[in-house]
């Protein structure tokens, strides 16, 4: 057996970083698998250096599943790279005049695709041009979120299922954009997702809210809403997280089962960043019951 890849912790509460693998470079079934065990262990990987074209950024994504192709959100154009729609751009820089890239994605707590019937499984975000101040990325640990959950809360929300939805969060989550037209609220129903998530490849559960959760299942409106925002809060304080201050040519493959993240605000006025992100397709999310029930998300 060959040996496993060294690798450095990021924080105490996720992520590590992989040495001596080149991401652009070919990999062989081993290495893949040991990629693999090290992204169920730590939630998060971190490659330095990484120098890539597209078409190498999507092979070494497509090494983990297959890919989701984002949908515009919000306008007409897409935001992501021409003649590579794999590859979705978060950037503030214009050309011509033209937005080529997403601006402000992600500035508040979630992980991707949480809106969704189907989730995204995971993203990964390479950096190639990053600002000199601000702009890092936070993410958090939610099986570490869930443990140390109170039993009382735990109690509460065991086996429930908390109400997402883009149409109502829209505006909040993205006041930079024009409101959602009516065919794309139309292609977006609310989904009902467990509030704690068994992963399916490790078995553990979950902690799974974020910023587009409004309502809690069998709970009145207003209580639900409030004891969201003490779930959400929750999950990111300071020993479930890790903040990411980005290098150029980093590259962090994130779960997003088992994670949320959120962009740090910057002087986006000033400074460029330019981004680019595969994103993997997911399953419905499930949560297996203590008497051993299974319960999936459903559509609303
Ligand atoms: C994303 C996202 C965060 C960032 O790409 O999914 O939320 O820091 N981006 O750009
Ligand atoms: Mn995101």
């Amino acid at each position: 057996m060959k040996p496993a890849f060294e690798t450095r912790p990021l924080s105490e509460a996720l992520g590590v970083e992989v040495l001596g693998v080149d991401p652009s470079g070919s990999l062989d079934d081993g290495d893949v698998a040991e990629l693999r065990r090290l992204w169920l262990a730590h939630c998060i990987l971190l490659f330095r250096g990484v120098d890539w074209t597209p078409e190498q950024h999507i092979a070494f994504t497509l090494q983990f599943g297959a890919l989701y192709t984002m949908p515009g959100i919000a306008s007409k154009t897409s935001t992501n790279l021409s003649g590579h729609p794999e590859i979705m751009v978060v950037s503030n820089i214009k050309r011509a005049g033209k937005p080529i890239g997403l601006r402000r994605a992600g500035w508040g707590w979630h992980s991707d695709g949480e809106d969704k019937m189907v989730p995204n499984m995971g993203s990964l975000l390479h950096a190639l041009k990053v600002p000199p101040q601000g702009g890092d990325t936070g993410f958090a640990n939610t099986y570490k979120a869930y443990e140390a959950l109170s039993p009382a809360i735990r109690k509460r929300i065991d086996g429930r299922r908390c109400r997402f939805s883009r149409t109502e969060r829209h505006a909040v989550n993205y006041p930079n954009l024009p409101p959602l037209t009516d065919q794309e609220k139309r292609g977006r129903p609310d989904v009902w997702h467990p509030i704690t998530r068994t992963h399916p490849e490790t078995g553990r559960t979950a902690l799974y809210v974020g910023r587009w959760a409004v309502e809690i299942e069998g709970i009145p409106k207003d209580e639900g809403r409030a004891l969201i925002q003490e779930l959400t809060a929750h999950a990111v304080k300071p020993e479930f997280t890790y903040t990411h201050r980005w290098k150029s040519g980093d590259a962090i493959l994130w779960d997003n089962r088992c994670t949320q993240h959120r962009a740090m605000p910057f002087d986006d006025d000033t400074y460029e960043r330019h981004m680019q992100r595969t994103t993997l397709d997911g399953d419905t999310p499930y949560f297996v019951t203590a008497r051993g029930e299974r319960m999936e998300s459903v559509l609303s």
